[in-house]
């Protein structure tokens, strides 16, 4: 038998072993894994890697900012990233501006992303209003549809959501099998403290740490654990950024409640420090929560070794720097609470993880397969359609060369952004080729896919939130 594509003689790596085979690819679909295969077109794969393209589950692409703010990137941006570091599917948030439909909400987000897209793409929804009628009627048709995650905030003015709202939109969650995602810091705590630093005149981007601190996100982490627990439906900790708040979610877990984690880059690379100065370069690693220090790093790394941490995002949310629709625009000089919240890191994400990870003995491979490819597609209702190499499954490869080292440019990542947070870091480990359902997009560094491969994805229900109906 002759397949379209072989990828041969290489280590292939699942979350759960890694085996010496070939890989035969036919249709865009993993058709065998054997020795020996013959294809009409063979990868040689000797000496390198062969993994599942990255889940990236946290991504902001193309999202409404508040006046004046444009996202660097829309979909071709964002999505040309991802595929330059090893991403085959992100999962942007679709966010419902208040007085909007969600209906019309995902209508635009759908024409943004039409043809746009290197990679494939699926919907998570932000709920920012939950009226009755989204509650009883469009939120459990959307889930039939395939949109079945919420993300909700305890911050932010536009979409914060109070502590009756979040038990409400729980409750449809539980009702419908949906998962609920969610922003875990304290609105009122982290306004007091911003006011506070700005009557003192401390209002350099630097002190955007300082107005929320660990403790904000700690509390707000129990809270929202809590509130779950009241509705008896299982909650996912979105960018969890230090020991305090992990622990929160540990000792959930160890309760046995249905408690899921999420951890990003930059709370196991970046520090508060990165913020320091009073000039305005800080801006450029604003995101919330913001990054901590070296024991919050250790803490998270702890929280993925261990589990705690089942799903490893970027959290990509670009601004560019230097640019009045960005980090600089025209207030952020006044206070850092006009700063727009958020860094990119869509390309970044899994060259960091592996280096830091892998190469460093943090983690086993499989370990690092499991939390930024398998358990993002199991977490979201995608697999094995993703996230793995079995046969039936999407032939969504990134090979890799575990040796090769790399100093991190920013122009390596092909992003709408103008810097990334992570430049100059010394990388050892590269994605150098990344196929989606068996077609090359990125080559030797180079994009050679077409924007109109990627496809939209409506997804499963969560395996870990399956729909029962509530006694409530
Ligand atoms: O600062 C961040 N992370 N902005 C992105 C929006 C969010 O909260 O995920
Ligand atoms: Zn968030
Ligand atoms: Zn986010």
């Amino acid at each position: 038998m002759q397949f379209d594509t072989v990828i041969a003689s290489g280590q292939v790596v699942t979350a759960g072993d890694t085996i010496a085979c070939d890989v035969g690819i036919s249709g865009g679909k993993v058709a065998a894994l054997g020795k020996g295969l013959s294809g009409r077109e063979v990868i040689d794969a000797s000496g390198k890697l062969v993994l599942p393209g990255g889940v990236d589950s946290h991504v902001h692409i193309a999202q409404p900012s508040g006046d004046g703010i444009v996202m660097a990137d829309d979909f071709e941006t964002g999505t040309r990233s991802a595929a330059m570091g090893g991403t085959t599917t992100i999962m942007p948030f679709c966010l419902q501006e208040r007085g909007v439909p969600m209906r019309e909400v995902l209508r635009d987000y759908h024409a943004k992303a039409e043809g746009q897209c290197y990679v494939d793409v699926s919907f998570h929804l932000i709920i920012s209003e939950p009226t009755e009628q989204l509650l009883g009627q469009d939120l459990p048709a959307l889930v039939e549809d395939g949109y079945t995650s919420f993300k909700i905030f305890m911050t932010y003015d536009d979409l914060k959501l109070n502590d009756r709202q979040i038990l409400e939109v729980m409750a449809v969650a539980r009702e419908t099998g949906a998962l609920v995602m969610v922003h875990a810091e304290n609105y009122d705590a982290i306004r007091f403290m911003t006011e506070q630093l700005e009557k003192a005149g401390r209002t350099a981007p630097r002190y955007h740490a300082t107005s929320r601190p660990k403790v904000v996100e700690r509390e707000a982490t129990h809270r929202a654990i809590s509130l779950a627990e009241v509705v008896d439906v299982p909650v996912m900790i979105v960018h969890v950024s230090n020991r305090e708040s992990m622990e929160q979610i540990r000792w959930a877990q160890q309760k046995g409640l249905p408690v899921l984690g999420e951890t990003c880059t930059q709370y196991l690379v970046l520090t508060e420090d990165d913020l320091e100065g009073l000039g305005m370069e800080g801006a450029k690693y604003v995101c919330s929560p913001p990054p901590r220090d070296v024991e919050s790093q250790e803490a998270c790394w702890e929280g993925l070794r261990t589990g705690v941490f089942s799903v490893f995002s970027s959290d990509h949310c670009p601004y560019r720097y230097e640019d009045e629709q960005g980090k600089l625009n025209p207030n952020a000089k006044s206070s850092f609470r006009w700063v727009p919240n958020g860094i990119p890191g869509v390309g970044a994400r899994l060259p960091i993880l592996f280096s830091e990870g892998v190469s460093k003995g943090r983690m086993s491979l499989e370990q690092f397969v499991a939390v930024t490819a398998a358990n993002p597609a199991k977490t979201y209702g995608l697999y094995p359609r993703k996230g793995t190499i079995a046969v039936g499954s999407d032939a969504d490869i990134a090979i890799w060369d575990s040796d090769m080292r790399v100093t991190l440019e920013h122009r390596m990542l092909n992003d709408g952004a103008d810097y990334t947070p992570y430049e100059g870091f010394e990388i050892v480990g590269w994605p150098v080729m990344t196929l989606v359902r068996g077609r090359k997009v990125v080559q030797s560094g180079k994009l050679v896919g077409s924007k109109d491969h990627g496809l939209y994805l409506p997804r499963n229900r969560s395996p870990f939130a399956s729909a029962s109906k509530s006694g409530l």
